[in-house]
């Protein structure tokens, strides 16, 4: 890959040096924060190629310009949250048109389609998207895009990335990906034949809990250029210090994904044996549905795991006993974080549609950072021992 004059052979080389070369007067090695919101103009008619910073900052085009390398796109447009951009892409579409969405969608995305987008006559129709004969007999009149989250947030559920896109091309469908889950440390989606790549960026971009942004990736010009004129239309811009630490995020990107990855098969794996544990989702354990499939498209499974503990009513028990892991509503930072999907981040999705999915209340997403393992484990353990006693007290 080619980057400012630069060709590097892996994207890990790119990434560690993300926003390098950017400054022309000075030669800064860490990319300048350009705090200023307008720029003068040298002449009548001419400026340096920045008028406004709406429209474009040279912060937030260093982090682009990253962002569209490593997801192998054409152009990316930054936004001020993963919803920012998830909206900004559905901005291409318009009343009547029809989008087919994997059916285990994140809570934000389904709470924007239905509750913000329907009203304005885009139609939804959820269904699995694993199995592409099913996507082929789901396209109707007026269907314009797939939209695709894989794994699935929370179950974990494959898409089969190559065979959508190939269904979406015969149907003259674009071909939507939120990639948030794996990051383009580990998938790719614009390789396989994807049309725009999505990404909150608030989880392994930024990596550290502490921005929030978002991102769109196309993999043609044509698009790209329409998205910039949304970002500039409707205004979503993130500040340029968010960018500054995005791009810093970017630079531990892949250390900090296969680390957490790591530790993530190995607790995937003490999960899986416990016995208060009734199932573990997790595409780098063996039986996980579609597992080949997911490595065939994917550098690995990832370290975001669910789990279902085997008694609903030791779920706030086992939540409130963890000591390391937080209970919060994220993922993708260096700290581990814990949720608990039905009751808090897919809460707007109705209980029958959860039920339906088979999103039970005795389910908790746990997102692995780059902690000690056997800390992490430790800390697990304690919580699922501390519910088998709080049973026992109550049982007495
Ligand atoms: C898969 C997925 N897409 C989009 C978003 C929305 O991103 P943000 O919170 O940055 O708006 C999230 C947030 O949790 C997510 O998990």
């Amino acid at each position: 890959m080619k980057h400012r004059g630069r060709r590097f052979r892996s994207a890990r080389t790119l990434a560690a040096q993300a926003g390098v070369g950017t400054d022309r007067s000075y030669g800064a090695v860490s990319a300048p924060i350009y705090l200023s919101a307008m720029y003068h103009y040298e002449a009548f008619g001419k400026h340096r190629g920045f008028d406004y910073s709406r429209a474009a900052n040279p912060t937030r085009s260093a982090l682009e310009e990253v962002l569209a390398e490593l997801e192998q796109g054409t152009r990316a447009v930054a936004f001020a949250s993963g919803m920012a951009a998830v909206s900004a892409a559905l901005g291409l579409f318009g009343p009547g048109d029809r989008i087919l969405c994997s059916d285990d969608l994140y809570g934000g995305n389904y709470r924007l389609f239905e509750q913000v987008l329907r009203p304005l006559g885009l139609v939804f129709d959820y269904i699995d998207m694993g199995d592409c004969a099913r996507i082929e007999a789901a396209v109707r009149a007026g269907t314009k895009a797939l939209f695709i989250e894989t794994p699935t947030n929370p179950l974990m559920k494959i898409a089969d990335l190559r065979g959508a896109a190939k269904v979406a091309k015969r149907h003259g469908l674009l071909t939507l990906v939120d990639n948030t889950f794996m990051s383009p440390a580990l998938q790719r989606p614009i390789s396989l034949g994807a049309d725009l790549v999505i990404q909150s960026a608030t989880k392994f971009l930024g990596g550290h809990n502490d921005l929030i942004g978002g991102a769109v990736i196309a993999a043609d010009a044509k698009l790209g250029e329409r998205l910039l004129f949304i970002q500039k239309a409707v205004g979503a811009v993130p500040g340029a210090f968010d960018c500054w630490l995005l791009l810093r995020g970017i630079k531990t990107l892949h250390v900090r994904v296969e680390r957490a990855q790591d530790t993530a098969g190995m607790l995937a794996e003490f999960l899986a044996e416990h016995a208060l544990v009734s199932r573990v989702f997790y595409p780098g354990l063996q039986g996980h549905p579609r597992r080949e499939l997911h490595l065939a498209q994917a550098d690995g499974p990832g370290s975001i795991i669910s789990f279902e503990l085997r008694n609903a009513a030791a779920v706030p028990t086992f939540l409130g006993a963890l000591r390391t892991i937080l209970l919060a509503e994220s993922l993708g930072g260096v700290e581990s974080l814990i949720t608990h999907p039905s009751s808090m981040t897919h809460a707007d999705i109705p209980a029958k549609e959860q039920a339906a999915v088979g999103l039970t209340s005795r389910l908790v997403r746990l997102s692995v950072g780059i902690e000690d393992a056997h800390d992490l484990r430790r800390d697990l353990e304690q919580a699922l021992r501390a519910t088998s006693r709080s049973r026992g007290r109550k049982n007495a």
